[in-house]
């Protein structure tokens, strides 16, 4: 089996450029990553992904949002995720199941066991290494923003939403610190891919 990695943290906190970053070192090391998102990662599961990620903020309940993010994810594994690992090949994606712990289980009531629940009996998988991008969430929430992706219905909820995420996914890393690990984002890209690849390397012994 692959290895299967995780990247997680607030809008803008520069997760996709170093889940590419990874996926361009791994390759270097002659190995055959697989570079993947969620929502999304599969063509059923990027369908999902315009539903909740364009409009007003309120156009979902965060349990609508739960099943749908969960609707998503499944697709993801079974037709992306599972088969590569089957194949050997590594999988780094960008989100997978803390984003909906953190951003629909801890931030407009707490649905945790909600999510928990619906993860257990649908999904029921997590990564072998979750990589936390932590960032000053003003920095990110600007960086963000300033993208005008046209996919900013998350970043539409504001700063006190993003302080929540920061710290929803802080606490992730302390309650899973065997398959967490908290990179310090506010830094150089250059600097937080060495710790990424140092991290990474360790776990592939
Ligand atoms: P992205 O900007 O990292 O591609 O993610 C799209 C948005 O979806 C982002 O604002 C975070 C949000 N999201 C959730 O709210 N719950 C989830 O489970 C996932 C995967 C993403």
């Amino acid at each position: 089996m692959g290895l299967f990695i995780s990247l997680e943290g607030i809008d803008g906190s520069g997760k996709s450029t170093q889940a590419r970053r990874l996926a361009d070192r791994l390759r270097a090391c002659g190995r055959a990553p697989v570079l993947t998102r969620e929502p999304g990662g599969a063509p059923g599961a990027e369908d999902i992904r315009r539903l909740l990620v364009e409009g007003d903020p309120d156009r979902w309940s965060p349990e609508t949002e739960i099943l749908l993010f969960t609707a998503a994810r499944r697709d993801h594994l079974e037709r992306t995720i599972r088969p590569a690992l089957a194949m050997g090949r590594d999988v780094i994606t960008d989100r997978f199941a803390d984003s909906t712990r953190v951003y629909q289980g801890a931030t407009r009531g707490d649905l945790r066991g909600l999510v928990d629940d619906i993860h257990a009996r649908i999904i029921g998988i997590e990564p072998d290494l979750t990589l936390i991008l932590d960032m000053d969430p003003e920095i990110a929430l600007t960086r963000g923003l300033a993208r005008r992706s046209g996919e900013d219905r998350f970043e539409e909820f504001g700063l006190s939403f993003q302080h929540k995420l920061h710290a929803g996914f802080r606490a992730l890393a302390h309650e899973a610190p065997g398959r967490c690990v908290l990179i310090d984002a506010n830094r150089s890209a250059d600097a937080i891919a060495d710790d990424i690849q140092a991290v990474v390397t360790q776990r592939l012994g």
